[in-house]
This record gives C-alpha cells, structure tokens and sequence, in this order.
C-alpha cells in the first residue's frame, strides 16, 4: 500500500499535468480581492465605500443599494457594444459618460467614486466593474459568475446606445441585437438584473409618479429586493407585483412587461424555476461582463488558489547584513474545497544561494482569529513568518510542508523546484514619503539594492516603474500613467549589493500606488521586483 507521502506525491504528479498555480502572477491581487471580504485580510468589500456586504448596503445613504447600482453600473457601461465593429462593451467609458440621458442618477458616479483607492497597474476600472457585479451578485445570495481578467480602460466617452424604459420593443430587441445577445438572453438579463434595487424617484417622477419625489422613495422591482431570487419572475407571471416597469401606470415606461413578453412568456416560465434561474443567471452575467472590445483578449477565470505565499516585505537592512522578511501563508480551509483542519503552523524550508536549507515555523496568525472569510462560505487560514536571515549566504527559493492529519505535503510551486524569493533586487529600508514638496504633490525616495554579480552587468541604470494614479477631467475614477524613473548608485558596497535611489513625484491624491523596481542585464533579461507599495515612511 502506498504511504501519505508518496500518495501525495503522485497526487502532485497529477496535478502538475493540468497546469498548475505557479506564484507569482499578475492576477494575484484581483484573486485576494475576489475571494477576501473580511477577516484577518481583506479586500474591497469589508471596509469603506465599495461594499456590497451585506445585499442591502447602501452606503447609510437614504435609497441607495449598493450591490443593485454595481449591477446596474456592469450593465450601462456593457450596453454600448456593437458588435459589428467590436467597439463599446465594458471598458469603463461609463466614467465619461454620466451626464447622458440615458444613464441618469448618482449611481455611477457613487460606484466609480469608490475604487479610487483600487486603480493599479494590475486593477483597470473595467475589470473592478466587472468585479463589482460579481461581488453583487454573490453578496445578495445569487450564483457564482466566473471572472476573467485584462480589460482596458477607454480614455474617453465612447457612443450612446443604453435601452430606455419608454423605448418600444422592436428598438430594444435591435439594442440588444446590436450587444450581440438573442431575445431570450435579452430577457434573462434583464429578469436577473431587476431581482434587485429599484426605480429613484428623484431620477424618474414619469415612472413613479409626481406624488412623491424624494430620495427614500424608490420603488422596488419585486418585494425581495435585496435578494437574489425568482420574485421579479413570479410576481410578473402572477400578475401580481410591483415592477414598476410591469406595473406602472404609464404603459409608455412599462419596458420590463414589454421585454417579459417578448417570446409569449417562455423565458419567463423557464426562470420560475429557482435553480433555472440562478444558473441562467450565472451563464447571461459571464456573457455580459465578458463583452468587451474586440481588440481586448481576456483571461481565463480567476480560480482560488489553495495555498498562496506572500512575500509582504523583503528588504535589505541599511547595513546590508540581513534580509528583513515578513512572509504569509494562506491556505484555503472552505469545507470540502481546502484543508478542513488547519495546522497550527505550517513549515517554510528556505533554500540559500550556497545550497543549504533551513526550517522555520509560520505560526498560525492570531489576529481576528488568523482567518479570512469570503462570499459562498469560503474561509481561509493565515499563518506568518517574520524573520530576518543572513544576506550573505543570499535567499534562493522556499518549499511550503503542510502537515495535517490527512497526511503531510511538500509544496514546490507547482512543480518548479520553489517559490523564488528573487533576491537580485530588492527594496532598501530607506525608502520614504517627503510630503513637503511642491504644492498638491509628494515625492518619494525609493531605495532599491541590487546584487553585486548583476550589478557587473548592467544595461543602463537601475529603474523604478512608477504608477502615477491620475485625475481625469469629467471622471471620478484615476487613470494610471507609467513612468519609468532612471536609479542612481549611492552605494557601492553594501555587503554583496549595491544600494540604488530614485525619486518620484506624483499627486497627493494619488500617493498611495505600486511601483516596481527593475535592472537590464547586458543579455536583454530583466530581473524585477514588482507590484510593490509605495512607502508611507516620512523622509
Ligand atoms: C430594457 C432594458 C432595461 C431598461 C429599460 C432598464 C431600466 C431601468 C431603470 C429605469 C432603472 C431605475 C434606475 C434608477 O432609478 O436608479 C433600472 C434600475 C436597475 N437596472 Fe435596469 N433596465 C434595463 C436592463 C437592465 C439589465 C440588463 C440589468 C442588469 C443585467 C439591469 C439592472 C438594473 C439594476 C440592478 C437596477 C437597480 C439600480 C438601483 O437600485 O440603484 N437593468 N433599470
Ligand atoms: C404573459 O404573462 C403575462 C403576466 O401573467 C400575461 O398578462 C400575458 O398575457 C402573458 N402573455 C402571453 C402571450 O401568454
Ligand atoms: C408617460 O411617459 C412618457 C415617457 O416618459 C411621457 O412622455 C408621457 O407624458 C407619460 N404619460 C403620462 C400620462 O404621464
Ligand atoms: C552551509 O552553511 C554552513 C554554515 O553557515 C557553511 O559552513 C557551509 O559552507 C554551507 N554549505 C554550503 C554548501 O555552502
Ligand atoms: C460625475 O463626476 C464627474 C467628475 O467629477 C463629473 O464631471 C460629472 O458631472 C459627474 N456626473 C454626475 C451625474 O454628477
Ligand atoms: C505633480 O506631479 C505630476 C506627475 O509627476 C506632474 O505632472 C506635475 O507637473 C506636478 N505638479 C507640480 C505643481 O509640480
């Protein structure tokens, strides 16, 4: 009988065929804030402005729903495509467009205004909308929507073409016709989409009524309006509701009862079924939020990744004698999907550049319990290694050891030998935040220690690649702009390194943003340290 260990050993062996998660990768960050919304770590949904937790949010703003805005915002910015030319589709050029008839309310402005903080090199504002529906949809009990990444932002408005409540049917078929989607997708989305939020009065007294235009009167699609379910569905069907796109006493803005009946009611029967719906739900949200233009590839969906290092500080101490890291372990504990009875420490082999290994202890984390806990009932447990080694011997890679009693597990990243610490360049102590500069802007001194052998063969000078977060005009939301900043020697022995500095300045309001750091070898190779955190350290 083959032991644990070899067992898993050819369970890795198998796993490594189907192409398996090797860390690090530019989708890191999105996975952290698809699946964290609270807990020891979290992303985007547990604090400050863009929650969607619980379904019901609405910012303590009278008649605002959150999660129903981010839904409808995935909506208007994908409604433009034309899919004859490939233009439009969700590419964020909703920022430019919020003056427009046809996108009436604060909606959109409320949502962007809350990812400000979000935008990065890796964060397009089309991929957050895309997200945001996502999250909606899991936050108020509906299914789960695959994400894919690598939307690109339009730097400008782009055509009108969002359907309207008083259009007629045949120019709302020819809309959707236009999106790329069939009358029964034309249908679904719209059922799925109005299971949720309301109509604000404030916005559209045609609709509602002029009795009573004020924020908190906003009448709701169906009687559930903070849950994903079929009421939109059966509340039509029964005739008995109160959509005021089916109810209204307008028939001009009775679009949802036009929309409902476009196929003699077929549709509509079929997402009576609970199970129905949620799945077509799942398959028209994927299509939409995967409408994009055509010069845009996407991804593959973002999976969850089971057990996920991450090097959250690797520098060289001022005198260059030690490596200070600080490094977490997250292993995914989601019942029947992870490991179901964490360890109360997992073990980090470090792999030195002389060939020798040591043993350390990551402690299970202690804070709000050391877990993290995301939407359909995911959780995660975190464990943390704060340790200082040699900078001598130099830091090649680690392995991960997960020792539970399921059996015990060695972890080389996918099959690659280890998760590299890449310690050819690194980030100096020294890096700091200079807040007295010229007015509306702060300047940063970034430090950035580079190994002597590569040193030697440099291409040109070290560089910093700074992501300047930038206001746009008539936009709530930042534009990134790369600028690549050439790194001068203030060292030239630092114990096997040599210690570099850059300086960046950049708008205050955008002070908190990522920069990696970079050398050109004589061969054309790069070696980086990227993604990293601009320092809040004062100089
Ligand atoms: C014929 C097509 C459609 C028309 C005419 C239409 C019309 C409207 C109108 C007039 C509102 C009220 C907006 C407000 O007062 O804030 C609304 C809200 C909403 N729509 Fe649509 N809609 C359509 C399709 C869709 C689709 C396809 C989706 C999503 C997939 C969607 C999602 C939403 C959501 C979630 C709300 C609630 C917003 C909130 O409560 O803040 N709509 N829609
Ligand atoms: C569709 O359902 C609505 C609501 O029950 C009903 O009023 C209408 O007559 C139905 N249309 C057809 C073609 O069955
Ligand atoms: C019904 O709505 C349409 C479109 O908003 C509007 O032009 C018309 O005046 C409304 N009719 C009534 C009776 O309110
Ligand atoms: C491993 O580390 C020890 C102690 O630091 C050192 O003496 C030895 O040379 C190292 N081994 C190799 C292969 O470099
Ligand atoms: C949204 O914000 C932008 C940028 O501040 C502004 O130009 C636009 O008028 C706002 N839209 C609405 C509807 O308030
Ligand atoms: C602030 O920084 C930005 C980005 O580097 C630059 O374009 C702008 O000229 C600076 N403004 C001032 C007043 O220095």
């Amino acid at each position: 009988m083959p032991s644990l260990l070899s067992l898993a050993l050819l369970l890795a062996v198998a796993n490594a065929a189907k192409a398996e998660y090797v860390w690090p990768t530019k989708y890191d960050h999105f996975e952290d804030m698809l699946v964290m919304h609270s807990g020891y770590r979290r992303f985007g949904f547990g604090d400050r402005g863009t929650v969607v937790v619980p379904c019901s949010f609405g910012s303590n703003t009278v008649g605002r729903q959150t999660a129903a805005e981010w839904v409808r915002t995935a909506f208007h910015d994908m409604a433009t495509f034309d899919h004859t030319t490939g233009k439009g589709g969700l590419d964020a050029s909703i920022m430019f467009e919020t003056e427009s008839g046809e996108n009436a309310g604060t909606a959109f402005n409320s949502t962007l205004s809350d990812i400000w903080e979000f935008v990065s090199p890796r964060t397009s504002v089309s991929d957050m909308i895309a997200l945001g529906l996502v999250a909606a949809v899991a936050s108020c009990g509906g299914p789960e929507v695959p994400l894919r990444l690598g939307r690109v932002d339009a730097t400008e408005a782009g055509p009108l073409g969002v359907p309207e409540p008083q259009d007629s049917l045949e120019t709302i078929q020819a809309d959707f016709d236009r999106m790329g989607l069939t009358t029964e997708e034309m249908i679904a989305l719209v059922a799925c989409g109005h299971t949720l939020g309301g109509v604000h009065s404030e916005d559209f007294p045609d609709i509602t009524g002029p009795e009573d235009v004020s924020p908190s009167n906003v009448p709701k699609f169906d009687n559930t309006h903070a849950e994903f379910d079929t009421a939109v569905v059966d509340e039509y069907l029964n005739n008995k509701g109160i959509n005021p796109l089916v109810f209204g006493k307008n028939e001009t803005t009775n679009s949802d009862k036009r929309v409902f009946a476009a196929d003699g009611n077929a549709t509509m029967h079929k997402l009576a079924d609970a199970a129905t719906f949620k799945s077509t739900c799942a398959e028209v949200f994927e299509k939409m939020i995967n409408v994009v233009p055509s010069t845009v590839t996407l991804s593959e969906p973002i999976q969850l990744i089971k057990v996920k290092p991450y090097l959250d500080a690797f520098k060289l101490s001022s005198d260059g004698s030690k490596f200070e890291v600080e490094l977490h372990v997250r292993l995914r504990s989601t019942k029947g999907k992870g490991y179901e009875s964490p360890p109360s420490s997992v073990t980090i082999d470090v792999l030195d550049r002389k060939g020798n290994r040591t043993s350390l202890q990551a402690a299970h984390a202690t804070l709000k319990g050391g877990q993290s806990y995301g939407f359909f009932s995911e959780t995660f447990d975190w464990y943390l290694l704060e340790t200082q080694l040699d900078a001598g011997a130099g830091v090649e890679s680690f392995k991960i050891h997960i020792s539970t009693s399921e059996g015990e597990e060695v972890l080389d990243n996918g099959g690659t030998g280890g998760y590299p610490f890449n310690d050819g360049v690194i980030s100096g102590t020294q890096s700091c935040l200079d807040t007295t500069g010229t007015q509306g802007n702060v300047t940063f001194d970034l430090y950035s220690a580079v190994r002597s052998d590569l040193a030697q063969d440099l291409d040109g000078a070290p560089w910093i690649s700074f992501a300047h977060r930038m206001p746009q005009q008539g936009a709530v939301t930042p534009r990134i702009v790369v600028e690549k900043i050439s790194m001068a020697e203030v060292s030239a022995s630092l114990n096997g390194y040599k210690l570099f500095k850059g300086t960046a300045t950049t708008p205050s309001s955008g002070w908190s943003t990522r920069y990696d750091l970079g050398i050109t070898l004589k061969n054309g190779k790069e070696v980086t340290r990227e993604f990293l955190r601009t320092p809040s350290t004062s100089c």
